[in-house]
């Protein structure tokens, strides 16, 4: 489980996050949506350690980690893992020792080893045929499909995805969602996914939290966002131009 509490961060003077309260449950798939520089990527990145909170406590699995150091994050970087928004790649490696490399980095095991723990993950993903290739042969969805399963080398508990399916066709999109489900009804990997995408909240989410105006605005099932009668929800999660949202 992870629980921010009264999380708040400012960068100059400008407030981003003003007291935000919010609960993952462990194996479940979350969804934290919001507008644009609402501060969902800013949110997560407290939980791993690359941005401090100005106040407010991150516990996670019931230990405090809010003032470890940089060396105790790194630690806590295998647990949670991170897919960028905008994963990056090594355009010289193939796609099979770009998800190898961590293996490669943090556990103590023979080439070969790495490449097949490297290609199980490759598989979780339906991307074993491509994996002798190398990224520049693909587009943006493929790309983002294989950074998934370079985070997932390590066995995290805790996956965040930073708009897994945003600029991905809808194929990929969809494998995408299948496969954060999947994470979490078969290996109880919890999924934190920060996404507009209306078919993959409605689709996959088990919770979703909200964020607007530097705090959570709801919390609750996809059904009860879809009922919910605020009408900055209903804004948002209909995609209207017009309306109460201060964007
Ligand atoms: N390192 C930073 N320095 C200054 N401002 C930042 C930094 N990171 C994020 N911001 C600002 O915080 C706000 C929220 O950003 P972000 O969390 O990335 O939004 P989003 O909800 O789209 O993910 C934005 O206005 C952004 O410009
Ligand atoms: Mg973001």
């Amino acid at each position: 489980m992870i629980e921010f509490k009264g999380i708040k961060k400012a960068f100059g003077p400008k407030v981003v996050l003003d007291g935000v309260d919010l609960v993952v449950q462990t194996g479940e798939v979350l969804f934290i949506i919001g507008a644009s520089g609402a501060g969902k990527s800013v949110t997560v990145k407290h939980l791993i350690g690359l941005l401090r909170p100005d106040a407010g406590r991150i516990l996670l699995d019931g230990v405090d980690i809010t003032d470890y150091t940089e060396a105790q994050y790194f630690e806590v970087r295998k647990r949670c893992a991170m897919v960028f928004q905008n994963s990056t790649l090594f355009d010289s490696m193939t796609l099979l020792d770009n998800v190898a490399l961590p293996i490669r980095k943090h556990r103590k095991v023979s080439l070969k080893e790495a490449r097949r723990l490297a290609m199980e993950k490759l598989a979780l993903v339906g991307m074993t045929a491509e994996a002798e290739r190398y990224p520049a042969d693909f587009g943006d969805g493929m790309r983002k499909k294989v950074a998934i399963a370079r985070a997932l080398t390590l066995d995290p508990d805790y996956v965040i995805f930073d708009e897994p399916t945003t600029g991905v066709d809808p194929i990929s999109a969809a494998m995408i969602d299948k496969m954060m489900r999947r994470l979490s009804d078969e290996q109880n990997v919890t999924c934190i996914v920060i996404s507009h995408d209306l078919r993959s909240i409605f689709g996959i989410a088990d919770r979703v939290v909200m964020l607007y105006k530097g705090t959570t605005l709801f919390d609750g099932t996809r059904e009860e966002l879809r009922a919910c009668p605020n009408g900055i929800v209903q804004q948002f999660i209909n995609g209207e131009p017009e309306g109460p949202m201060d964007v």
